[in-house]
């Protein structure tokens, strides 16, 4: 495979965890903990694989709607993760940013956060974003705020959660859904989509290749015509 046909970014919808429990006759949370796993899986092969940024779905704006104790082991979860994998990936070069509307969250996850956005600010393998209370509208909203009181109207990018990172190349949604589920409305203007059937706590390496080798037999044309990019890529720099 050349560098060219690995993606800089993959952004995962990680759908699939209440329904994998459920068909083991489990708790929905249980899918929720071995979700984590699959987390683990990607981060590693991802970064073995060259990819630049990862960035992954956790919790979104509208999960808020879901029983009180599901959203409370969610957010348990997400603070238990903070305080047990950020020295792993720090010492991975593994850069970690949170990206949604934090303000809501409990005061430690917020500091935990920092502190872990701080420690691995210059690490440079792979950058890992992780989305929680984030909507691809609330960013938009927030950018469109930001931009206004700025007055500033040109480079609106800039005000956008995922500034100064390329768009996703390649969008994976695990679970079976064909929906975007307001992630990155921005940025997944032009990014080729994966679907998977396979439940998220069961996504492994075989998973992620054949996303990756899916990906590879694109041909991504950004508007022009097939001719266009085909002369394009074959003409020597
Ligand atoms: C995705 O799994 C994880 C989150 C939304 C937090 P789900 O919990 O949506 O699993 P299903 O879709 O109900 O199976
Ligand atoms: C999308 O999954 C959000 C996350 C994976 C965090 P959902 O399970 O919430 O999406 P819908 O409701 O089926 O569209
Ligand atoms: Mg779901």
């Amino acid at each position: 495979m050349s560098a060219a046909s690995v993606p800089r970014h993959i952004a995962v919808v990680m759908d699939g965890n209440g329904r994998w429990a459920q068909k083991r006759f489990l708790p929905r949370v249980a899918g929720h903990k071995q979700g984590v796993e699959a987390v683990r899986t990607l981060i590693r092969a991802g970064s073995e694989r060259g990819v630049e940024a990862l960035t992954v779905f956790a919790f979104s704006s509208e999960n808020w709607q879901r029983p009180a104790d599901e959203v409370s082991f969610l957010m348990d979860l997400f603070l238990r993760a903070l305080r047990e994998e950020v020295q792993k990936l720090h010492s991975n070069s593994v850069r970690f940013r949170v990206v949604g509307d934090v303000s809501v969250l409990g005061a430690e996850t917020r500091s935990l956060i920092e502190e872990a956005e701080a420690l691995t600010a210059a690490n440079s393998r792979l950058c890992l974003n992780v989305a929680v209370n984030y909507g691809g509208r609330w960013d938009i909203e927030q950018a469109v705020a930001k931009a206004t009181a700025a007055g500033e109207s040109a480079a609106f990018a800039q005000w956008l959660s995922f500034a100064g990172q390329p768009d996703p190349d390649l969008f994976i949604r695990t679970g079976g859904e064909r929906r975007v589920s307001n992630f990155m409305l921005w940025q997944l203007a032009y990014t080729e989509l994966f679907f998977s059937d396979i439940l998220w706590p069961d996504f492994d390496e075989a998973e992620l290749a054949s996303a990756l080798a899916w990906f590879a037999g694109r041909e991504r044309r950004f508007g022009k015509t097939g001719e266009q990019v085909r002369v394009l890529s074959t003409t020597p720099v």
